[in-house]
């Protein structure tokens, strides 16, 4: 099926490299068997009706009407800080058991009266939850590079630190396509406020048939005047005059792409926006009948700045490891052409240059040792491959 290596190596070999995760919603990355642990909880005190969504939780592709089911469910779980921290430590551990060495993070900061909780205190949970993996070594400061949770005990055993992985996160905040001018104002603010705890950038995601481009628009240029980064759901359903006031905008990332049209590709490619592309996601919300005609295959011939993302690892029961093993056997990618696209992916992180150094350094450790791993990566000169490392912005 694919070169350089038959299924099970290739597998291992997605498995293995290290990857960066730019696309990931933390609501819809949660653990299956935690959701059904808080969803029974929420049916106990009778505020859901877990039979309702059990069978949704339980099963494994899931179509769009229940993939929208459980974020509605993602909506009432929300509203408890002590959850959100739970949800952010596993997430953080999932991504890191995948070999993800960077994850930027994306959630939408949730205002709850009743509940006493406002964006900032649901940011307060997140940030805690990054804090309270202990398994890892977490570095989210975006001032210094620092590791963020080493405990004092941890500290004063620091050859054991030091052989513990080590995962860079960056926070991105969404902007909700339901929300207006004020509370979308509101999120960036809160991500200014935050960038010592790693707040790099904003998102704007949502349901793509809701809001306006207009609505949004004075929060995201405040972004940008501010110097956060800005990445866009954009395309996801087909709205013309949208893509193109959005492409005006010139995003520093745009998600998902799937209903550009060839003059909006034109624009894209003169701009050079990277595009986080998504194929199970895509596939799963039915923006494409089959993905052998995913726009990936012409974007990656074309040389077009791209990276391969999840979106909702727990929503479409997939991993990173698995995007890249998709990508490979659908559009015939050899071991050589995953690792460069994996390694490509540096160049569009929002985390800064300090962050993109020590990348290129744990990309270009791990060349070596995966030449000792894997026979056939040997055979393809693995060892003398020098991470190739171009600015393509
Ligand atoms: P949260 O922001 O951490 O609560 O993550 C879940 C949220 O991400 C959902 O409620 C949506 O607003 C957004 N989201 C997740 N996947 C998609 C997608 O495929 N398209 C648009 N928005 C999405
Ligand atoms: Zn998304």
């Amino acid at each position: 099926m694919e070169r350089g290596g038959d299924v099970a190596e290739m597998k291992e070999w997605c498995r293995s490299i290290p990857k960066i995760e730019l696309h990931a919603h933390l609501n819809g990355c949660i653990r299956d068997s935690t959701l059904l642990e808080l969803a029974k909880v929420l049916g106990e005190k009778g505020i859901i009706n877990f039979a309702d969504v059990e069978h949704v939780i339980r099963k494994c592709g899931r179509s769009l009407s229940e993939c929208f089911q459980l974020f509605d469910l993602f909506h009432i779980l929300a509203t408890d800080h002590g959850t959100i921290s739970r949800i952010t430590k596993e997430v953080v551990e999932d991504f890191a058991a995948d070999e993800v060495v960077y994850l930027e993070l994306r959630t939408t900061p949730k205002n709850n009266e009743t509940k006493g909780m406002t964006k900032r205190s649901y940011m307060k949970a997140v940030i805690d939850g990054l804090r309270s993996v202990d398994a890892l070594n977490v570095s989210f400061s975006n001032s210094s590079e620092r590791t963020e949770n080493i405990s004092s005990s941890t500290q004063n055993n620091y050859a054991n630190c030091m052989e513990r992985k080590t995962i860079h996160i960056r926070l991105l905040l969404s902007i909700d396509r339901r929300e207006t001018t004020i509370a979308a104002m509101e999120t960036v603010c809160l991500a200014l406020e935050l960038r010592e705890f790693g707040v790099v950038g904003i998102d704007l995601s949502g349901n793509p048939i809701v809001g306006e481009w207009k609505t949004f628009l004075p929060a995201l240029k405040y972004a940008k005047e501010q110097g956060l980064s800005v990445t866009l759901h954009c395309g996801e359903v087909s709205n013309k005059k949208e893509i193109q006031e959005m492409l005006d905008f010139v995003p520093e990332r745009i998600g998902h792409a799937c209903f550009l049209d060839k003059d909006d590709w034109e624009k894209a490619r003169v701009l050079q926006i990277p595009v986080e592309i998504c194929l199970t996601s895509n596939l799963r919300t039915e923006r494409l009948s089959t993905i052998d005609l995913h726009h990936f295959a012409n974007l990656h011939k074309g040389n077009h700045p791209l990276v391969l993302c999840t979106d909702d690892t727990g929503l479409f029961s997939t991993t990173l490891s698995n995007e890249y093993y998709l990508a490979a056997a659908t559009f015939g990618l050899d071991q050589k052409d995953v690792l460069r696209l994996a390694t490509n992916a540096i160049e569009f992180v929002f985390g800064g240059s300090e962050v993109k150094k020590a990348l290129r350094g744990i990309f270009g450790d791990s060349a070596r040792k995966l030449a000792e791993v894997f026979p056939s990566w040997k055979s393809l000169g693995g060892e003398d491959v020098k991470v190739q490392i171009k600015s393509l912005r």
